[in-house]
């Protein structure tokens, strides 16, 4: 139990660095890099299995791993692959050149999610673009002169113009107050606004299968199929944004598999976790009907493709498989909700070991989500990701934890914190009625 002696609620408090060492970096950061990202104040020097350390000597256990590692931080496998490649591969080869590498990638890519064809990328920005730009090809294809797509709003699929410009996620940035990239239409996330903007230049529908960034949303059974079901009756293309969600995070290879079948998007997008929480790898994988719009020069990047990135999403994908990380994930997700649950006013919902955490009369999740990464003595420190109004996102390596981390996890800091987070200065009061 939390000591209540000077007790100060958590938004009250100020959270600084760590340690000297943190602090140092930090100012040198923020002397010359572009501030648009506002980080927590701990900086990462070496991570390892659920643990991130900081250069001062504290470490903090990773619960947003979902940006980076399914499997866990420096995967052994994955990264045996990448020096092998290194090593004795072929060191950066355009797409100029056949590679070894990008066969084993294209294959590998294809025989676990069931699809046709792939188009490396990067990041997810490039490839989530890449999505939308095929669909406007299809429509030319088709001699539609003005084609556009559907997307939703507040839904996320990275910052490059085609989605900043109309505002899809952030009405607030810069580039939609000048213009809108023609032919993206975004309406609310549900099947009557999808179907009402649908006309005769609709070309296609994207949409993540559940929304990541300022929640976790999840989405509906019904509704997903109805939306698929609406595409393939207006004979329109149904794609679906799984970079955050896909590949073992919320208990399928791709989220949609929990729809069954009928689900099936006509393409996919994948990213994140494809690259072993080492190398920036995505892709967008489709079927032949989809994928056969791709000529050559029509798209690509220099860095999609290349062979250390093969190299670390075929691994990736192996141990995602040989580890079983979508049973785990869906078995630790459903523990570490129900233990989430059972905190007075906390209200969790889950996919797999994507998590999402309301704290109950509280505007913001932000003063808890510090708290529990630079809150004094916090032992275990852990680091999650605050989302829009009061939610959190939580998200560990379903590769590195089992029920008794969560255990731990939930004796030694969650719990304390949340309790507090909401009733923080109404504690003693409720103390005092023996109410907890
Ligand atoms: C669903 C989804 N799509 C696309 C992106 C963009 O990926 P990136 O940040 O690599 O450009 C993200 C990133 O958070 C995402 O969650």
């Amino acid at each position: 139990m939390e000591d209540l002696t000077d007790w100060v609620p958590y938004e009250k408090r100020e959270y600084t660095p760590l340690g000297p060492k943190d602090a140092e970096v930090i100012k040198r950061t923020d002397i010359h890099s572009a501030k648009n990202y506002s980080p927590y104040p701990f900086v990462v020097d070496a991570a390892k299995g659920f643990w991130l350390y900081n250069m001062d000597g504290h470490r903090a256990v990773d619960l947003l791993s979902a940006y980076s590692a399914v499997l866990k931080h420096k995967h052994q496998g994955v990264i045996d692959a990448v020096n092998n490649e290194l090593k004795f591969g072929a060191d950066l080869v355009s797409r100029a050149l056949y590679t070894r590498a990008y066969a084993d990638f294209v294959e590998k890519v294809c025989e676990v999610t069931g699809y046709d064809n792939v188009l490396p990328k990067s990041d997810g920005g490039s490839i989530t673009d890449s999505a939308v730009s095929a669909l406007f090809m299809h429509g030319f294809e088709r001699g539609i002169d003005e084609p556009e797509v559907i997307l939703t709003t507040d839904y996320f699929h990275g910052r490059t113009l085609t989605f900043a410009a109309n505002a899809v996620f952030d009405p607030d940035q810069y580039y939609g107050r000048y213009g809108k990239v023609k032919g993206v239409k975004v309406v609310d996330h549900n099947l009557e606004a999808i179907s009402n903007a649908i006309n005769e230049n609709t070309i296609g529908i994207y949409i993540e299968t559940h929304k990541g960034e300022g929640g976790p949303l999840f989405s509906n059974k019904e509704e997903f199929l109805a939306i698929r079901k609406l595409a393939k009756e207006k004979n329109i293309f149904f794609g679906a944004d799984e970079i955050q969600t896909g590949l073992g995070r919320c208990g399928y290879l791709m989220a949609w598999q929990e729809y069954g079948k009928e689900a099936r998007p006509d393409f996919v997008t994948l990213g994140k976790a494809l690259g072993g929480g080492i190398i920036p790898v995505s892709a967008l994988v489709g079927t032949e009907k989809f994928m056969n719009i791709y000529k050559p020069g029509i798209d690509g990047s220099t860095h999609g493709g290349y062979p250390l990135a093969c190299a670390a999403a075929c691994a990736s994908l192996k141990y995602i498989i040989e580890e079983d990380i979508c049973k785990t994930s869906l078995e630790l997700g459903e523990y570490f909700t129900k233990q989430l649950n059972d905190i007075p006013g906390i209200k969790a919902e889950n996919r797999g070991l994507l998590i999402r955490l309301e704290i109950e009369g509280v505007e913001t999740a932000k003063p808890a989500c510090y708290e529990m990464l630079l809150g004094k003595h916090r032992d275990p420190r852990i680091f999650m990701k605050y989302g829009h109004k009061n939610y959190a996102r939580i998200a560990p390596p379903p590769g590195a934890i089992n029920k008794d981390t969560i255990d731990w996890l939930m004796d030694k800091t969650l719990r304390n914190v949340l309790l507090y987070a909401r009733e923080g200065p109404k504690l003693p009061r409720l103390i005092s009625k023996k109410i907890l």
